[in-house]
């Protein structure tokens, strides 16, 4: 377990934000920090407002009030290709994969924008990208089109585009929804093994048993705001909080 000291370097910090959509308060004053190494996990009944906190870090929303901070340096009108480049990379819950394109391509566009391919050659980049198929068990699947994967593969290759970013901060939207067992654990092994390489990862998640495998701190949203943070027992033992969950909300 990993507890949240004053010496982690804070990478992204959120503050007093807030975003509407017409009358609905979508995010209501959210102040939250992702610590460097630190895996997040943020929980919350649907509509909760998660995937809107993503969207306002990654630049495809804008905040109506409050600031966010990546690095010590404000966010405010970063277009969402430029945070990419600053670090922070995310997973859609709809994937957003190259359909006709195969395993390999979909993995291969993300290395010719980073500065890696350049850097270290075509061949080294061949390689890493080998190295990722085989991290994620794509290997044989790497001549396949993305569209004729089976659904946990789609969800890996989604993943593996992520590894092959130089990013620093995972934001991943419903990662493991769907998976069965044993790829649940596959992903499960494979994100500690990069949150243990020094990735920052925030992870929107309603499978209760991977909150529980995953998170160094759960972070609960309930219609926009930030209810509570703590530890994965502290959260889910919690009998107000399993009540908004499970949908007993007085
Ligand atoms: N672009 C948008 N325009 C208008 N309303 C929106 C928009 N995006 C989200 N909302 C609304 O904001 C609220 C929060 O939505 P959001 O998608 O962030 O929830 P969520 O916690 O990710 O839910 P789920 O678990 O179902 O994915 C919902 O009421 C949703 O309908
Ligand atoms: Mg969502």
């Amino acid at each position: 377990m990993t507890t949240t000291t004053a010496s982690q370097e804070i990478l992204l910090e959120i503050k007093n934000v807030n975003k509407n959509f017409g009358g609905l308060q979508a995010i209501d004053d959210v102040t939250l920090d992702l610590p460097a190494g630190v895996i997040t996990t943020l929980v919350g009944p649907n509509g909760a407002g998660k995937t809107t906190l993503f969207n306002l870090i990654t630049g495809h929303l804008m905040p109506t009030s409050g600031t966010i901070h990546w690095l010590g340096k404000s966010l405010k009108g970063v277009e969402p290709w430029q945070v990419a480049r600053l670090g922070i990379a995310r997973t859609f819950q709809d994937l957003r994969l190259y359909s006709q394109m195969t395993v390999e391509e979909n993995i291969m566009t993300v290395m010719e924008r980073s500065s890696w391919l350049w850097q270290s050659g075509r061949e080294a980049a061949e390689q890493r990208v080998t190295e990722i198929l085989n991290e994620t068990k794509l290997l044989d699947k790497r001549h396949d089109r993305a569209v004729d994967l089976a659904y946990a593969e789609r969800k890996f290759l989604s993943l593996a585009r992520i590894m092959a970013s130089e990013a620093k901060l995972w934001l991943l939207d419903e990662p493991a929804s769907g998976l069965d067992p044993r790829s649940f654990e596959r992903f499960v092994t494979l994100l500690r093994t990069y949150a243990k390489r020094g990735i920052t990862i925030c992870i929107i998640e309603h499978n209760l048993d991977i909150v529980i495998q995953l998170s160094d701190r759960v972070a609960f949203l309930d219609q926009g705001k930030l209810l509570a943070q703590g530890s994965s027992e502290d959260i889910l033992k919690d009998p107000h909080l399993a009540a908004i969950y499970f949908g007993e909300r007085a």
